[in-house]
């Protein structure tokens, strides 16, 4: 699965990143794309680099930052132990959307790692991410470039619809669409905390079992907890696992939603209960033809969908492969999901 794509750098992005890598060196904040999310980094070393991010975000300081890194072997300056299953999944799927929660190197600041003594890291896939690295000359701790809570941007639009003017953008291009996998390897058996771009079967094929952290796997999310907020987007986002049920719930609110601007993601085609749906007055939408077009649209839809309606009604997939990443945020966007 894993790709290497054509590593040429335009003369305008090469000098978007010099120009980054620049701020970053002078303890500066920049927005880059990654091939999962688009990131706000600084330099990983500098304690009050780190907390401009915190800031900007409006992040709360006990959620601890991703570190990226540009070549396999920097991981060493990061972590104080690298185990066996750690280093299979490096040479397995290094560059790439997995991160891996290790045992925290003391020179990291604990301001990153919201003073954990373990610290999560990765080497991202994407040639803008990792000239900036380089060119940086350190490790860049960089969480999602939205303002807490919100969706995370997959565009440089939606990087500057949160920050504006207070952070300098590289203009690229974001192939996965939702954020990385977090395994924790320092536990036994590891454990996913997020699932992402790099599945649970294919992380099993390479070390074995592994779990899940249960609360990714809610049933039914009510009004989630202000702490808990996440991926909301400026309008009611409801999950349902089949289209008989929209079907049923749009018939219930109709009054309700008479006055509302209402719009309904089917996944991959719209078919006859989708014109059904039209037919009743409603905007439909597919949200992808596959899962990974789907993963891919996900943040954008949220983003642009959330600033025009007042409802956003999804229709579920099944939890496999990035499947199981994608009702991952839906359920955490989502103001009510319906089994
Ligand atoms: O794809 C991604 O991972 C993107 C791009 C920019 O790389 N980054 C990203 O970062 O999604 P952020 O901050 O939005 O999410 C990082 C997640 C959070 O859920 C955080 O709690 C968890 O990783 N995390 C970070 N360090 C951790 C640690 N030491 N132990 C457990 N979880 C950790
Ligand atoms: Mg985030």
């Amino acid at each position: 699965m894993r790709f290497y794509e054509n590593p040429y750098i335009s003369p305008k992005e090469e000098e978007q990143i010099k120009k980054g890598a620049e701020i970053i060196r002078n303890g500066g904040v920049v927005a880059f794309p990654t091939e999962t999310v688009y990131g706000l980094g600084a330099n990983a070393f500098d304690e009050n680099a780190v907390k401009k991010i915190f800031e900007l975000k409006g992040r709360p300081q006990d959620n601890p930052l991703i570190i990226h890194i540009a070549k396999k072997e920097d991981v060493f300056l990061v972590a104080r132990e690298v185990p066996k299953n750690a280093e299979i999944l490096i040479e397995k799927f290094w560059p790439g959307p997995l991160t891996l929660v290790l045992p925290k190197n003391p020179s990291v600041p604990d301001i990153v790692t919201a003073n954990l003594d373990t610290v999560a890291v990765r080497m991202p896939n994407h040639k803008i991410a990792l000239k900036l690295i380089e060119l940086s000359g350190v490790p860049i701790s960089a969480p999602s470039a939205n303002i807490s809570g919100k969706p995370s941007a997959t565009k440089p639009e939606h990087v500057k619809k949160y920050f504006g003017d207070k952070v300098f953008i590289i203009e690229g291009e974001v192939k996965i669409g939702i954020e990385s996998t977090v395994i924790d390897l320092t536990v036994s058996p590891p454990i996913i905390l997020r699932p992402g771009g790099i599945s649970k079967e294919m992380i099993e094929k390479e070390v074995g079992g592994v779990d899940v952290l249960a609360h990714s796997d809610v049933k039914v999310a009510k009004s989630p907890g202000v702490k808990y907020k996440h991926y909301a987007p400026d309008s009611d986002v409801y999950l349902f696992m089949n289209r008989k049920d929209i079907l049923r719930f749009l018939e219930s609110e109709r009054s309700n939603f008479s006055d509302k601007k209402v719009l309904v993601a089917l996944f991959k085609y719209v078919g006859e209960e989708g014109e059904k749906i039209k037919l009743m007055g409603f905007d439909i939408v597919v949200s992808g033809r596959t899962l990974e077009d789907f993963a891919k649209n996900l943040f954008n839809l949220l983003i642009v969908a959330g600033e025009k309606y007042d409802v956003i009604i999804f229709e579920g997939v099944e939890e496999r492969g990035i499947g199981l990443g994608i009702m991952n945020r839906l359920k955490k966007a989502s103001k009510k999901v319906f089994y």
